[in-house]
C-alpha cells in the first residue's frame, strides 16, 4: 500500500514554550521547547489506528520496536482493539516485541539483528505484519529490517511510525502510516530517549545543548 501523505507536518520553529506545559522538574534545564504535546500525540494515534483498521482484512501481528515505540504501541493497540473493519468485524491482534540492532556501512546496504529466535521468526510466514516504530530518521534501519523480515515470507509487511524526520540523510524511505513529520532536530519524550533518558516525559520535546551535555555518555 502506498503511503497516505496526510500526516501532520511540523515545521522548523513551531512548538511551545516550556512554561506552558507541566514537565518533570528533573528535565527543566535540558529542554528547548515542547514540539508535540501529549494530548495531540494521543489524538493522532487514534487516527492512525482508524486508518489501520480501515485497511485491515486479516489477523494482524503487531511488532513493537523496543524501546522507543513502547508507549506508542500501547496506545495504538488500545485504540485498535476497540475499532472495527469497514465490514463491522473486529481485528484479531497478536503482539511481538523486538529489539533491532543495525550494522550499517557507508553504502547503506545495512544488515540488522532482530532479538527473536529463528523459530519465532519462522512463525511470521503467511502473516500480516505491522511494524510499529517511534521514528524514521535516515530510514536505513527500517529498510534493512523489512529486507530481513521478508526472508520469513510474511503475507505482507506494513510500517507505522509515529515520527518521520525531515533530514537530508534520509534514504527516501516513507512508512505506510506516519503520525507527524518533524524538522531535523533531536527529539525526546513519549518513550523516545537520549542515552536512555527522557523516556519518562509525556510530551515530545526538543532537547537543548545543556541536556545533550548533561546526559552525554
Ligand atoms: N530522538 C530519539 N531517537 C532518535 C531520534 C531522535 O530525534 N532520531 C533517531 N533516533
Ligand atoms: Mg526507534
Amino acid at each position: 500500500m502506498s503511503a497516505q501523505k496526510d500526516w501532520i507536518d511540523i515545521k522548523e520553529g513551531e512548538g511551545y514554550p516550556l512554561q506552558q506545559f507541566v514537565l518533570p522538574s528533573h528535565y527543566k534545564e535540558d529542554l528547548e521547547s515542547v514540539m508535540i504535546p501529549y494530548g495531540l500525540i494521543r489524538d493522532r494515534v487514534g487516527k492512525l489506528a482508524h486508518d489501520i483498521a480501515q485497511n485491515s482484512t486479516k489477523p494482524l501481528v503487531a511488532c513493537c520496536v523496543l524501546k522507543g515505540a513502547h508507549v506508542f504501541f500501547a496506545h495504538l493497540m488500545e485504540d485498535l482493539k476497540k475499532l472495527r473493519r469497514p465490514n463491522g468485524e473486529s481485528i484479531p491482534l497478536s503482539f511481538e516485541f523486538i529489539k533491532v540492532k543495525s550494522y550499517i556501512n557507508e553504502q547503506s546496504t545495512g544488515d540488522v539483528k532482530i532479538s527473536l529466535s529463528e523459530e519465532d521468526m519462522q512463525g511470521f510466514k503467511g502473516k500480516d505484519l505491522l511494524i510499529v516504530e517511534d521514528i524514521i530518521d535516515t530510514g536505513n534501519t527500517m529498510v534493512a529490517l523489512i529486507k530481513k523480515l521478508k526472508n520469513y515470507e510474511p503475507a505482507s509487511i506494513r510500517v507505522v511510525s509515529l515520527l518521520l524526520k525531515k533530514t537530508p540523510h534520509s534514504n527516501g524511505y516513507i512508512p505506510d502510516y506516519v503520525g507527524f513529520s518533524i524538522p531535523d532536530l533531536f527529539v525526546v519524550g513519549y518513550a523516545l530517549d537520549y542515552n536512555e533518558n527522557f523516556r519518562d516525559l509525556d510530551h515530545i520535546c526538543v532537547i537543548n545543548e545543556h541536556g545533550k551535555a548533561h546526559y552525554a555518555v
